[in-house]
């Protein structure tokens, strides 16, 4: 397996492989979500990249950035375990920003206003920032990413869309533990009473799900806060279903017609989220 730490070198060896080139960026601390993906690409591709890089900029939180979780020999043992055919880029700071000249900030249609971006500000803009100089300096044709973050899916597939980018975007399904938590690389900091509380993100989403077409969205509303209350040790964040394209909340008077919902709750100092379809 070929590891790179430096553009540079990448790029040059990028260049006599063959086509085409499937991407998957990564933060690291891999588990299965990360490895679908990968898998995925390895399907579909000649050639496949992982970038490992905890990207400083998409962090509102010091704290969060200080301790996210990193663990590169695990991580390439596990790649490894894939395929030997991975090309892996794990780059310092200064190789990614030190080419990164960046004018102003990236148009994204609102779709950075609502839920996580309303949350953690300038967060979309760190993520899209890393990856169109990624999508720019490697030219994957297709580039794979999680419905686990699908407002990241959608911004990023915005951005490809709107400035005619040659990578294609690809969205994954989420992969969950067996009681239903999306795996994360944040579940390794829960302790075991937060592990078990955590299964209720799932568990509204779903019983969203079951209820969307017979009430109001007001009233669904109103079911998922008392879900979270009865339960001590996790708060809900926000409960929001919204159009999957557009991300525009649906009107509180009408029950849910295709809509996407989306949970964001706290436990403890460890936040997550989840979402899931309501065809
Ligand atoms: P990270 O959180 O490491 O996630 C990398 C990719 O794995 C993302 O596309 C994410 O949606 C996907 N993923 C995570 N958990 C998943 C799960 N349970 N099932 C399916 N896919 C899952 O997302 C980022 O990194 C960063 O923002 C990044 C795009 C790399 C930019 O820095």
């Amino acid at each position: 397996m070929k590891v790179f730490k430096t553009s540079q070198l990448l790029v040059k060896y990028l260049s006599k492989k063959t086509r085409p080139l499937g991407m998957v960026p990564t933060m690291g601390a891999l588990h299965l979500g990360h490895l679908s993906l990968i898998k995925r690409a390895l399907k579909e591709n000649k050639s496949v990249l992982v970038s490992i890089f905890v990207n400083p900029t998409q962090f509102d939180n010091k704290n969060d950035l200080e301790n996210y979780p990193i663990n590169i020999n695990k991580d390439l043992i596990e790649l490894r375990k894939v395929s030997e055919k991975i090309i892996v880029y794990i780059p310092k700071v200064d190789d990614v920003f030190g080419n990164i000249t960046k004018s102003k900030p990236f148009e994204l249609a609102g779709l950075d206003r609502v839920m996580e971006g309303k949350k953690r500000p300038g967060h979309f803009q760190g993520v899209t920032t890393v990856v169109f100089h990624f999508f720019k300096t490697f030219a994957p044709d297709f580039a794979y990413f999680g419905e686990k973050d699908f407002q990241q899916l959608l911004i990023i597939d915005h951005i490809s869309r709107t400035l005619k980018l040659k990578t294609k975007i690809i969205g994954c399904p989420i992969i969950r533990e067996n009681d239903g938590l999306a795996m994360s690389s944040r579940n390794s900091f829960l302790t075991s009473d937060q592990r078990k509380l955590a299964s209720l993100l799932f568990e509204c989403l779903q019983l969203a799900k079951s209820n969307a077409k017979k009430i109001p969205y007001s009233s669904l509303k109103t079911l998922i806060s008392n879900f979270f209350e009865k339960n001590e040790g996790i708060a809900l964040d926000y409960f929001i279903v919204a159009n999957p394209k557009t991300l525009k909340e649906f009107d509180l008077g009408q029950p849910i017609d295709k809509g996407r919902s989306f949970v964001a709750a706290t436990l403890g100092k460890i936040r997550l989220i989840d979402n899931l379809d309501i065809p």
